[in-house]
């Protein structure tokens, strides 16, 4: 089946907007030789400087994260509401340094998921497993925890613009990248677990990306695996030139 690629950006804690805005310009303006779906997630304080930048482009505007509720007594939380109010069609859900440093469990995610997708926005779901994990053999039932607790309790038409992103956390910036066959067995398995949770036509249509240390030098590697349906990206996404070749990978 074909997938069209989703090439995705996460600033994380980097850039005021000045410096937001123009890389943002620099991807609109680039070339998108695959005619990939893109993506980039600025600071919650850049959202909507990005957004006015992109407009009328087909770059997707992303939050990193936010919370489940709507509005109330929740300082410092951002609502799903209010990212969409700033211009974000998109949301990503368990990254890694949400799990880990910020208590982000399955089960918060599972209401942080169900509250985004309540607003019309898309879901860039994050699982992956940490070393210690990959090490003593859990990695896949790791991720089927992650899948099943996070995405429990919703239909495949509430899903139809999910992305997953696997993302084993012993190659987020850390300059391991997992090898293109990790990645691909990882891939095949995550479509098993969709495949035995939902259907297979949904295991199928739903794209996986992989990330992780992906640079401009092993992104082809990665692409050219069959499971492989796109990226998302952290250091080099900061960087224009780097994401513009990374959008611009070679088949
Ligand atoms: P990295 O980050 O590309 O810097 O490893 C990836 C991510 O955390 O999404």
């Amino acid at each position: 089946m074909a997938r069209k690629s989703f090439i995705a950006g996460n600033w994380k804690m980097h850039k005021t907007i000045a410096e937001s805005k123009a890389l943002a310009q620099a991807i609109k303006e680039a070339q998108n030789k695959n005619n990939a779906d893109i993506m980039v997630a600025p600071v919650f304080t850049s959202l909507n400087a990005v957004a006015e930048v992109l407009k009328g482009s087909n770059v997707i505007v992303s939050a990193q994260d936010c919370f489940y509720e709507e509005k109330g007594a929740f300082t410092s939380q951002i609502a799903p509401n209010q990212v969409k109010d700033a211009g974000a069609t998109c949301v990503i859900l368990g990254h890694s340094e949400r799990r880990s440093l910020f208590g982000d469990t399955n089960e918060i995610l599972n209401k942080k998921v169900k509250a985004v997708l309540a607003q019309g926005l898309r879901v860039v779901y994050c699982v992956g497993e940490t070393l210690q994990e990959r090490e003593s053999e859990k990695t896949i039932s790791v991720i089927q925890q992650q899948i099943e607790g996070g995405l429990k309790g919703f239909t495949t038409q509430d899903l139809k613009d999910l992305v997953i992103a696997y993302e084993p956390v012993w190659a987020i910036g850390t300059g391991k990248t997992a090898t293109p066959e990790q990645a691909q067995e990882v891939h095949k398995a995550i479509r098993n677990i969709l495949e035995q949770k939902f259907d297979k036509d949904f295991a199928q249509q739903v794209r996986i990306l992989y990330g992780g240390s992906v640079k401009t030098d092993n992104v082809d590697a990665i692409m050219a695996k069959e499971d492989v349906d796109g990226v998302l990206v952290g250091g080099q996404s900061l960087v224009a030139e780097q994401f513009i070749r990374i959008i611009n990978y070679n088949k």
